[in-house]
């Protein structure tokens, strides 16, 4: 008398992976979701240090500001920060899983992929990861460009003495949003990648 065991076993089985798989999916969309307000509060906060003291000031409101904005839209359990294969704060450096992920944007960009939302979403030793890219547009080149005014690029090295995040043009890929939500229960699901 298995058959009816297996049976039930099939269904939770099933069960099992489309829950797995649902909530795969509500984790991908609860972190694509935190992105926007981030990203926007970072934006306006350089925009509005240009208007009030021009670039000097922003370079000055970034450094202060940018690591609390960070904090303060890092809401537990979730993570949120910025890295990039090329850094201007060494804090935000990227970690192996995310050196990996921002290497495997530049191929999907070389292979025709919009750098606008592209995005990776994985289980990494339990942990839900999730990265999204940031492509350089042209207001990034004042501060990330090849020409960088000679009083700003002298006020980055002096803040940041191990800056790489210079030489961008426009439509590179500058960097990801990166983000990390530890899982409310101790048993790791099963890794799944997506896309
Ligand atoms: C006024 C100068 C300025 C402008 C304009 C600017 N940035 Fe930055 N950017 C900075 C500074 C300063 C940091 C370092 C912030 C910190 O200390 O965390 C930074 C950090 C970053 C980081 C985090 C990784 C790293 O290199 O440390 C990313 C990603 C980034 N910028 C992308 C952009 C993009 C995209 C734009 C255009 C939309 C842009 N930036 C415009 C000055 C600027």
């Amino acid at each position: 008398m298995k058959s009816p065991l297996n049976l039930v076993a099939l269904g939770f089985l099933t069960f099992a992976a489309g829950t797995h798989a649902a909530s795969f999916e509500a984790l991908r969309a609860e972190a694509a979701a935190l992105v926007p307000p981030f990203q926007q509060q970072l934006m306006q906060t350089v925009k509005q240090a240009l208007e009030d003291g021009g670039p000097a000031r922003a370079v000055e409101s970034c450094q202060l500001l940018a690591p609390q904005i960070t904090a303060e839209h890092s809401r537990a359990p979730w993570r949120v920060g910025r890295t990039a294969l090329r850094v201007r704060n060494p804090d935000n450096a990227a970690d192996a899983w995310e050196r990996n992920v921002l290497e495997e944007f530049v191929l999907r960009a070389k292979a025709g992929e919009p750098l606008q939302g592209m995005h990776k979403a994985q289980w990494v030793d339990g942990e839900f990861r999730y990265m999204q890219a940031i492509p350089t547009g042209e207001p990034c080149l004042a501060c990330h460009g090849t020409e960088i005014k000679p009083e700003l690029a002298s006020l980055i090295e002096q803040r940041y003495p191990a800056d790489q995040a210079r030489g961008f043009q426009p439509g590179d890929l500058r960097g990801a949003f990166s983000l990390r939500r530890l899982p409310a229960t101790r048993t790791a699901p099963q890794p799944s990648a997506e896309p």
